[in-house]
Parts: structure tokens; C-alpha cells; sequence
């Protein structure tokens, strides 16, 4: 039987299917399946021999190890990148539209051309004229970075070809469109076959690749989930519109560790690095306050203090609010319950708001005993004890868990002027002799001690 020639493909998951249909089996949407025409196969090659030959691991000798890694005067952008862009590496930066995407990568692509890279900045979406007027805005007029726009993907890798940059930058993948796949820029057969195609180039010429990716509704880069297996490094810029904190965090790296995170300031005049940011992000805080707690967390190696605010109300619905911003919904929802049945103290009837401040997301369960703290503090209308920094897992027996790097959160809340940590018992915690530790072994302790119920 003939191959069908065409396919249906979801534009939300990427699962491919025979026939339309109004609802995609695979994620569950409506109306998101298109007819896409699949990549033209071309005629079959003959093997050639040593092609895909194996190679013994202590056969490679250290001349074949790849060119060093480069750093640039973007610190916070290398160290989400494991220490500096490494040859021939695709990399995937994700973001909201208007997040600062574009400015984050003219900035690098500035700063990578300072550090002595060849660098093509190829943007899809403006003209070359209006990069270049950004490029003067941010002050980095006189950069030695050259400029495309265009969005033909075979255009593209024929001047890559004959310019063969050390870094090319390609914002962004979804307005690339390749004429050897049917349908319209955007569509996931094109957004993959763009990925597929930068990715492979960065292989094979040794170039850096870094694209940009738009971000869907639900936070994931538009197009499938292939694309993020397809390339090495995958980065999100984060950051909440009306504040001016942007993170820009890994969540996959082949060369480095993942969840590392580096932190900017928006400015008139572009991105400017946050070295310090437990002081940026507590900067906005007054004096302690009833649902206010610090929280002292772990993002990627280093240690950031965070403020968690929690607001506790009598609600008029029959079914009360539970609000989250920042952090896990489903793990407030498990917190709740175990201050209600471990220690009974309910929240039913009342309204239950948290908030972590100055835009930043925690995924760490570390915040637990931060974010009971918070809700209990708000719910008696007491604030805790001033300089106080709070961390610790919570088991559903309501038990608190010590948690990793205990000594380097005491460190950082140490250095940031914080007398007192409460935390659970165990975890080693030496180097910290200048701090009133309060360690508890379960959340009834903690409920007693704090608020003397
Ligand atoms: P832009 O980089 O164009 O966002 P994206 O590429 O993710 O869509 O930035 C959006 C707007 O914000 C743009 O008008 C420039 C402005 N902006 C600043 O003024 N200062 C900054 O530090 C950043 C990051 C952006
Ligand atoms: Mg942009």
C-alpha cells in the first residue's frame, strides 16, 4: 500500500496522525490539528564505508577534544550556560513575547563578539536597520556583530556557510520557514525542520547556534517538545511584566548543571547583571510584617533569599480561593492539609493567597516550612521575629525534613544580615556559629514554639 503523502500534525503537542480530527488523542486539545506536508525524503544515499565508524573511547586522543569554552562580560548569561558558550553547541532560549528576549541575545552577541568570536545575528522578525537602532539604544552602536534579516531557512544556511561565524544567533525559530516543508512558518513542521536544520549546521561547521523561541500560553516553546530534545541546552527568560527582575534559567544543559540561574535588571538602557540577587529581591521589603517570611533557597550552585508573602481572609464564597503565584499549587493545597489535620488548625471557609516577591518561581519543596510559616504568620496576624530566615521540607506526617546546602543558606542569610534561621533538625550546618539556629522536628514544634499554639 502507498505511504500517505500527508499528515495531520497537533500544533500544540506535534503527535502526527492519518486524518483530522476535531480533538488531538495525544494532548487533549481542540481544533489544533493541521494538514502538513511531510519533509521531502530526496533521493536514497549509498552508505559509504567509515561513515558512522565506532571509535574507541580511549582511542581519542586530546587533540580531538573540542576548542575551550568562551566567556564573555555577560557573567550571569555564562553561568547559566555551564561557564561560557561552547563551540558547536545549539542552544534554545524560550520566553513570553516582550520578555527581552532580543535585547538579552544583541546584548550577547556583543558581548561574545568582545570576547573575540566571529558573530551573526540573524533576526527574522526586524530589519536590519531596526536591530541596528536597538543596538544603538543599548549603546552597543560600534559592536563588531553582523547583521541578516531574513527567514528563508535555505537563505539562511547559505550565508552561514560562506560567512562561517563562531556564534550565530537566529531570532526567532518560529518565523523561519523552510520551502522544502508545506506549510506556514510557525506550524511545527516548520519550527522543527528550522531547529533540525541550526542544529545540525552547528554540528557540522563547529558554529554556535543560539535561537529563540516563542513561549505558548501553558509555557512551553511553541512547536513540540522534539525541539528541546534536539538541542543542547534549553533556556528559559522568565520574569513577571511590571517587574524589573528577568531570570533567565536552564532547564537543560548538556554541558552544565541544569536549573542554574542568572539574574538581570531591565533598564532604560538594556539588561543590567545582578550579581547579588538575595539583596535585589529583598529590597522591596519593609518591616516584618504579619504573612511575610524569607525564605533562604537553593537556585542551580548558588543560594537566593526570597521573600514569600501570604494573605489569609475570611472568604465569601462556599468555596474559598486558593491563589499561587510563584510557586506549586497542588504543594499549597498538600501544605494546607497537613497544618489542618497535623496540627488542627483549619483554613476551611478562608480565602488563601501566596506570593513569591519581585517575580521570582521556587520549584524547591525546601520552601515548605517557608511558605506554613508564612500562612500560619498570616493567619494569627502575627509576624515572625525579625531577621528570621525559614527553610525545611515538610513531610504529609507533617515531620520537617532537613534539606541539601543547609550550610550555604545559613551563609548566604548570614552575609545578608539575618541573626536567626529556623530550620529542621539534622543537615549539617558547622560554618554558621554567628546564627541563632531553631531547629524543630516536626510542624507541631514549629506551630508551638512561633505562634504558641
Ligand atoms: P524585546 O527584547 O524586544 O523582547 P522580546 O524579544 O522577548 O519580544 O523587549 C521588549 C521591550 O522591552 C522593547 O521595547 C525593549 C524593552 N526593554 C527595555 O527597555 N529594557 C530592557 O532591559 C529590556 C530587556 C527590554
Ligand atoms: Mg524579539
Amino acid at each position: 500500500m502507498a505511504k500517505p503523502t500527508l499528515n495531520f500534525v497537533c500544533q500544540s503537542c506535534g503527535a502526527a496522525f492519518s486524518k483530522w480530527s476535531g480533538r488531538c488523542d495525544g494532548c487533549g486539545e481542540w481544533n489544533t490539528i493541521q494538514e502538513e506536508k511531510p519533509l521531502s525524503e530526496g533521493p536514497a544515499k549509498q552508505a559509504l564505508v567509515g561513515r558512522g565508524r565506532a571509535v574507541a573511547l580511549t582511542d581519542l586522543n586530546s587533540q580531538e577534544a573540542p576548542p575551550p569554552r568562551t566567556a564573555s562580560a555577560l557573567g550571569e548569561l555564562d553561568r547559566v550556560l555551564g561557564g561560557g558558550l561552547v563551540p558547536a553547541s545549539a542552544v534554545l532560549v524560550g520566553g513570553d513575547p516582550g520578555i527581552g528576549k532580543s535585547t538579552l541575545l544583541l546584548q550577547a552577541a556583543a558581548a561574545f563578539a568582545n570576547a573575540g568570536l566571529k558573530v551573526i545575528y540573524v533576526s527574522g522578525e526586524e530589519a536590519s536597520a531596526q536591530v541596528r537602532l536597538r543596538a544603538r539604544r543599548l549603546g552597543l552602536g560600534e559592536a563588531q556583530v553582523k547583521l541578516a534579516a531574513e527567514t528563508n531557512l535555505r537563505d539562511i544556511l547559505t550565508t552561514l556557510d560562506q560567512e562561517r561565524p563562531d556564534l550565530a544567533i537566529v531570532d526567532s525559530i518560529q518565523t523561519m520557514w523552510s520551502d522544502n516543508v508545506g506549510s506556514a512558518p510557525g506550524s511545527v513542521s516548520q519550527v522543527r525542520a528550522a531547529a533540525h536544520e541550526l542544529t545540525s549546521f552547528a554540528k557540522k561547521r563547529g558554529s554556535a547556534v543560539i535561537m529563540v523561541g516563542h513561549v505558548t500560553k501553558d509555557g512551553q516553546i511553541a512547536g513540540p517538545r522534539v525541539v528541546e530534545h534536539m538541542v543542547d541546552t534549553v533556556l528559559y527568560f522568565e520574569g513577571e511584566r511590571g517587574h524589573q527582575f528577568r531570570i533567565l534559567r536552564s532547564v537543560k544543559n548538556r554541558f552544565g548543571p541544569a536549573d542554574e540561574i542568572g539574574v538581570f535588571e531591565m533598564t532604560g538602557g538594556g539588561l543590567a547583571q545582578v550579581h547579588n540577587p538575595s539583596a535585589l529581591f529583598l529590597s522591596e521589603r519593609g518591616q516584618p510584617a504579619p504573612g511575610s517570611v524569607v525564605f533562604s533557597g537553593i537556585e542551580g550552585t548558588r543560594p537566593v533569599l526570597v521573600e514569600l508573602q501570604a494573605l489569609v481572609a475570611p472568604s465569601p464564597h462556599s468555596q474559598p480561593r486558593r491563589s499561587v503565584v510563584g510557586w506549586d499549587g497542588s504543594r499549597l493545597a498538600m501544605i494546607l492539609a497537613v497544618l489542618e489535620s497535623r496540627c488542627g488548625i483549619p483554613f476551611a471557609g478562608l480565602d488563601v493567597y501566596l506570593n513569591v516577591a519581585g517575580g521570582m518561581k521556587i520549584s524547591e519543596p525546601a520552601a515548605d516550612l517557608a511558605v506554613a510559616a508564612a500562612l500560619l504568620s498570616a493567619r494569627e496576624d502575627t509576624a515572625l521575629p525579625a531577621e528570621t530566615v525559614v527553610f525545611g521540607e515538610i513531610s504529609l506526617s507533617g515531620a520537617l525534613r532537613p534539606v541539601g546546602q543547609t550550610e550555604n543558606r545559613l551563609k548566604e542569610a548570614q552575609k545578608l544580615g539575618f541573626s536567626t534561621a529556623i530550620l529542621p533538625k539534622g543537615g549539617k550546618a558547622a560554618g554558621s556559629k554567628a546564627m541563632k539556629l531553631t531547629r524543630m522536628g516536626d510542624l507541631s514544634a514549629f506551630v508551638g514554639e512561633i505562634f504558641g499554639a
